[in-house]
């Protein structure tokens, strides 16, 4: 089915005739879509549950609320009256979305209904694999220790995967080799979820060979398609991932014409129901010629973030112009890889020793994110670098994130 673009008019910040644009979460991603959102003039609005996040430190407004609280979220998008909702995380009110959008009171990137889908691993997993019938793991959803036991033996099997139906990053999230670990695992989604609904998906484990992550891109078309929406593909990502959390990201991956023809038929089927404009992150697995889908962030997503040094236009310029109407250019300019800087240490005052010497080799680049608050775990910057073959550009960027060392600020 083909859908007309929908097109939001340039005009001037700040001045009656703006276009306005509320990011609903600001963090290192939210950043990069307001500033590329601002390179084109529109006037923004950063929304966080902290302050200081590092998209508000951009943005033309600074607003902090509980985007989870209802009353709260359908306040601040009344009084601010953008023209566009942008989500950037998950964990928003998303029947209030929902109803603005009915109402037509805002337009929802890409669509309420995909930000609802995407909330929790169910609706998106029920999406693709019972109604749109794609390759997934097997898998069961479970509401009790009982539950979660019976699912593994009723067919799930060892090994398995325990996730919170909420989470993200690898929150609460586990691997289950035998009957010894299931406790555990339970008790550990438990105290990892976001929301603590107590349900979980438990997955049968894929052996895959790699990962990917299909950036697909729903924006104007050529000028052939006449203002319909077209499905633009970038060049597969790879990645790592330790513990659920993404750690490396290279691209383009390479895949055989096969498996590259089903990863994208994946992502249109998906993306297609989803619908509206935007870019996706499609998360799949890959096996030889085998392709699963696995889930898909209806935003740039993290592992995307090398996208900054190797595309002509990164995937937050993508997701900027095709949520405003404009023409997209997914071509790839580079080989390159992004690898992540932890903060290393809890303090609420860092401070990045090494910049220099991460930055001396030629083809590396660098984002610290400004977050106000460094934790051990909590991602902090990246490392950015471009070289003739990803492999190549892996061991530099790797090189350069080592080289930046957070420390607390002496008092
Ligand atoms: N069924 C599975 N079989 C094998 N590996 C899996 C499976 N499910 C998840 N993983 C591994 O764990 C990683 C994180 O899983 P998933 O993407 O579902 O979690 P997440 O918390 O949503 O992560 P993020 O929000 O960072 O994308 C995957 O990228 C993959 O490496
Ligand atoms: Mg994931």
């Amino acid at each position: 089915m083909t859908q007309a673009v929908q097109t939001l008019p340039l005009g001037t910040p700040l001045s009656p005739s703006a276009a306005r644009v509320m990011l609903l979460g600001s963090g290192e991603l939210g950043k990069e879509v307001l500033i590329a959102l601002q390179r084109l003039g529109v006037e923004t609005i950063a929304v966080d549950r902290y302050e200081n996040a590092p998209g508000q430190q951009v943005a033309h407004h600074s607003r902090t609320i509980t985007m989870s609280d209802p009353a709260q979220l359908r306040a601040l998008i009344e009084s601010e009256k953008p023209h566009l909702v942008v989500p950037e995380i998950e964990a928003i009110a998303t029947p209030v979305l929902e109803e603005l959008e009915a109402q037509g009171l805002v337009r929802v990137i890409p669509t309420a209904r995909a930000a609802r889908l995407t909330m929790d691993r169910e609706g998106i997993r029920r999406l693709a694999a019972e109604t749109l019938g794609l390759p997934t793991s097997p898998y069961q959803f479970c509401d009790s220790l009982a539950e979660l036991q019976a699912a593994i033996d009723s067919g799930i099997g060892y090994p398995c995967i325990v996730k919170p139906v909420m989470s993200s990053s690898g929150k609460g999230q586990s691997k289950i080799d035998g009957p010894q670990d299931v406790q555990k695992a339970w008790d550990y989604a438990m105290a990892g979820g976001r929301v603590s609904h107590g349900r979980i998906i438990v997955e049968g484990f894929i052996d895959f060979d790699y990962e990917i992550t299909q950036l697909t891109v729903r924006a104007a078309g050529s000028a052939a398609t006449q203002g319909q929406i077209a499905t633009h593909f970038c060049e597969p990502i790879g990645h790592l991932q330790v513990s659920g959390d993404y750690v490396e990201s290279w691209q383009p991956h390479p895949m055989s014409p096969a498996a590259l023809q089903k990863a994208r038929d994946i992502a249109k089927a998906v993306t297609d129901n989803l619908g509206g404009q935007g870019l996706f992150g499609v998360e799949l697995f890959v096996k030889g010629d085998q392709v699963w889908f696995s889930e898909v962030s209806p935003r740039p997503h993290d592992t995307g973030l090398v996208t900054l040094s190797t595309q002509v236009q990164s995937e937050f310029e993508l997701h900027a112009r095709a949520i405003l109407g404009l023409p997209v250019d997914t071509s790839l300019r580079t080989p390159g890889a992004s690898a992540v800087i932890y903060g290393g240490v809890d303090t609420q005052d860092v401070i990045f020793d090494g910049v220099a010497e991460a930055l001396s080799e030629p083809g590396t680049d660098l984002r610290l994110f400004g977050k106000p608050e460094s934790f051990v775990k909590r991602r902090m910057g990246v490392a950015l670098a471009t070289a003739t073959d990803t492999q190549a550009a892996r061991a530099k960027a790797r090189g350069a994130a080592a080289k930046v060392k957070p420390r607390a600020a002496a008092r």
